[in-house]
């Protein structure tokens, strides 16, 4: 375990509007901080529900050494659970996605309910009380069909963000979606200097000529950099989504979370090379297609674009001090068919290159911050979100140290069917 003095003595030193110091950003012990701090006591985005649509759905996802199986019931319902056998602690789903009505321990065969109830233990002695070795439960809340987790006993408050980022997304109804696309990458790179790639475009105009062709690097309806044109633009496009009664300005997330709907470039209404529409089919009962798109960012591991004929969610978990992994999926309605309403390749090629843009930036940030001659520096007024993410990293670690969610290390609550 880290010292904690270490920890606030990086904490002192860091200036309020700037990057972190390095060891945030390159240290084994800080990453191991991270974990627990922050991806141990956090809500988790995990997928979207169309991911698990049938009951025996699941997938799998790694937090550290945590692997956590989330999983459709015989009755519907998305649970989750520790991956990891009552047993003597064996990984019981070593698929990342799969389907199964059953869970069976690969190493001795313990078998699970989907409810995470233990109903077989074979050549276990009469007397033996399966009830007290149903697999161990991780929160789960649902936000509009995003699957969010938590691995903490008692899980931060949700409801402040669930009720302010339902307006925005409810019109798009991302539970009746259906995966259209799903890419996984390494990113060499702290997680958190992939967040901050990800909260400012000052990079873009030099870095993403695919992404700038329709979206609109400004962050703010009333952003100082933005152009008169784009003023005019913002306008039209706030007077439209009035009538349609759709939410776009500003949610007020704080340092959690950031929701606001923006608009493309005029005569663009979605991300494909030349802004026309992705996908003929639209979301929901969406009717027109040009609604711009919905951002929205949660602390510490998801951002998303909503728009009106396809999702992307963008899920980033850590996997050292300085590898992340990016998951990025691309959902379209659920009735929509490949081939006649959308083409994989026009969906994914703009986000596909950005990506990979943007791992490249990333890499070289983290190259530089690992050397001799990095010193914090200080963000651009168009940085005011890594302003906003780095000051709430840094209260998080605080209030670990602090002993306030300590006691929350992990989830003990038993599923007993
Ligand atoms: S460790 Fe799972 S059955 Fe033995
Ligand atoms: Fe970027």
């Amino acid at each position: 375990m880290i010292d904690p003095t270490r920890v606030r003595a990086a904490l002192a030193e860091r200036q309020d509007n700037f990057s972190l110091p390095q060891p945030f950003y390159t240290d084994e012990a800080f990453h191991r901080l991270d974990l627990d701090a922050v991806f141990n006591d956090e809500w988790l985005f995990a997928c979207n529900s169309c991911e698990l649509r049938e009951p025996g759905d699941y997938l799998t996802l790694e937090i550290g050494a945590t692997s956590v199986l989330v999983l459709r019931d015989m009755d519907g319902e998305i649970r989750a659970f520790f991956n990891t056998c009552r047993h003597r602690g064996s990984r019981i789903c070593l698929e990342e996605k799969g389907h199964a009505h059953r869970l069976t321990c690969p190493y001795h065969q313990w078998v699970y309910d989907l409810d995470g109830a233990l109903l077989h233990a074979r050549q276990m002695p009469a007397g033996f009380e399966r009830e007290g070795y149903g697999l161990r439960a991780v929160h789960v809340e649902i936000v509009c069909g995003m699957v969010y987790i938590c691995l903490a006993a008692t899980p931060p408050d949700i409801t402040r963000f669930r009720d302010a980022v339902t307006p925005y997304l409810a019109p798009h109804q991302p539970w009746r979606t259906k995966v259209a696309a799903s890419v996984t990458m390494i990113e060499e790179a702290n997680w958190k200097l992939v967040i901050e790639n990800n909260r400012e475009c000052y990079h873009c105009a030099a870095n993403h000529p695919e992404l700038l062709a329709t979206l609109v690097e400004f962050a703010l309806p009333d952003d100082p950099a933005g152009s008169r044109d784009f003023r005019l633009l913002m306008e039209a496009q706030a007077a439209k989504w009035d009538r349609h009664g759709l939410p776009h300005l500003p949610a007020d997330g704080g340092d959690e979370f950031r929701c606001i709907r923006l608009p493309f470039h005029r005569g663009a209404v979605s991300f494909t090379p030349d802004g026309s529409p992705a996908c003929g089919k639209l979301l929901g009962e969406l009717t027109d297609p040009d609604l711009g798109s919905v951002r929205m960012f949660r602390v510490p591991n998801n951002w998303n674009h909503f728009l009106a004929d396809h999702i992307i969610h963008f899920r980033i978990l850590p996997l050292s001090a300085t590898r992340t992994v990016l998951r990025t999926t691309w959902l379209v309605h659920e009735d929509a068919v490949e081939g006649v309403d959308y083409d994989v390749d026009t969906l994914t090629s703009v986000w596909n290159a950005t990506n990979a843009q943007d791992a490249r930036l990333a890499a070289n940030n983290q190259l530089g911050v690992g050397s001799l001659g990095y010193a914090p520096g200080p963000y651009a007024p168009s940085e005011f979100m890594l302003r906003n993410f780095t000051n709430w990293y840094a209260r998080k670690l605080a209030s670990h140290l602090d002993g306030a969610h300590g006691q929350r290390s992990i989830a003990l609550k038993v599923s007993n069917g």
